[in-house]
């Protein structure tokens, strides 16, 4: 199989490229040396030079802060730019995978969002998230999927969970946000529902994170803290405070609160369900720490 796979320097798209050549598919990487995504005239010419089988489109203007600052441009990269490439896929007749953000929801209310339930934005990126998801349903039905994901870890490139399993291994406290909620996703179990998704799908949206109980990222770390501790790499103690989403003051753009997904859905379509996520991130954690003797204790 071919696969066009956009963004792929970034977190979700480089770890893709290399799942997929590891599976030994044939992978075009397209990174902003290839095409800018803000040149949509550029973009459409590139992507009609191409012979493919799947489009796959990681790529985003992913910072909030970044999109506040500059709506237009974030317009342009995370609506206008998925558009052309749903049309391309559309007359192609090739599925195309679309990553889009838990971000779509207000995130007034707690609980988990299925794919049914209306999204309404409350920031420029997840209003831009939304348009570029629309744009791509219409422009491709039948061929395109919507993969909204969440906190995504596990790459070669950090996130969140990566992050703090690295401050903690380096003796650094953690203050982590206790008032905000989601569910995370581990990257290798990622790019196993984006294979299934690139044979598979019938369309439509999919939401992509773990199965378990929205958690905040102070809980999120200190479960990280815990599998350190419980594999004998962290010595006991606590290393993780807590702190309110109202203390980030440098985030200009105000995040939503409840923004956890519903995965059922995409779990009950796979071969293997999805896994709880406390599963996951001790599996994550388990195989990077493999071959790390754990640490001596004084007696
Ligand atoms: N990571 C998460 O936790 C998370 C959570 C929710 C949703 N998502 C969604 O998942 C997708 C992948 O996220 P990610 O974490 O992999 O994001 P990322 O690490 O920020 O990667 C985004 C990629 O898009 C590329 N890009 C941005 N503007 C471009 C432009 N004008 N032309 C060409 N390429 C451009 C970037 O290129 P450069 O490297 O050159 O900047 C980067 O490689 C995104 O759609 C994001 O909205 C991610």
């Amino acid at each position: 199989m071919k696969l066009l796979i956009t963004g792929a320097n970034g977190r979700v798209g480089s770890a893709l490229c290399r799942y997929f050549l590891q599976r030994g598919d044939v992978v075009i990487p397209v990174t902003r040396a290839e095409v800018d995504l803000a040149d949509l005239d550029a973009l459409r010419l590139f992507l009609l030079d191409q012979e493919l089988d799947c489009l796959i489109n990681p790529a985003a203007m992913s910072a909030p802060d970044q999109c506040a600052r500059e709506p237009e441009l974030a317009q342009r990269i995370n609506a206008d730019a998925p558009a052309v490439m749903a049309e391309i896929a559309q007359l192609r007749g090739v599925r195309m995978i679309h990553f889009s953000t838990d971000y779509v929801f207000a995130g007034d209310h707690a609980g988990k969002r299925l794919e049914s339930q209306c999204a309404e934005p409350s920031t420029v990126y997840g209003r831009g998230k939304l348009t570029g998801e629309q744009r791509v349903l219409k422009n491709a039905p039948g061929l395109a999927s919507v993969l909204r994901v969440s906190w995504v870890y596990g790459g070669e490139r950090p996130g969140f969970v990566d992050q703090v399993m690295a401050q903690l291994l380096a003796g650094q406290s953690v203050r982590a946000v206790s008032d905000k909620w989601s569910i995370p996703t581990a990257l290798d179990d990622l790019c196993e529902w984006v294979s299934w998704l690139s044979t598979s799908s019938p369309g439509g949206i999919w939401h992509g994170c773990h199965a378990g109980e929205p958690v905040s990222w102070y809980a999120l770390a200190i479960a990280v803290q815990e599998t350190l501790q419980a594999g004998g790499w962290l010595a006991p103690g606590a290393c993780v405070h807590a702190q309110s989403i109202t203390e980030m003051s440098q985030w200009a753009a105000r995040r939503p609160i409840h923004t956890a997904m519903d995965s059922a859905k995409l779990s009950s379509h796979l071969p293997r369900p999805i896994v709880d996520w406390r599963d996951a991130l001790r599996r994550v954690i388990e195989k990077k720490m493999a071959g790390v003797p754990p640490i001596m204790l004084d007696a």
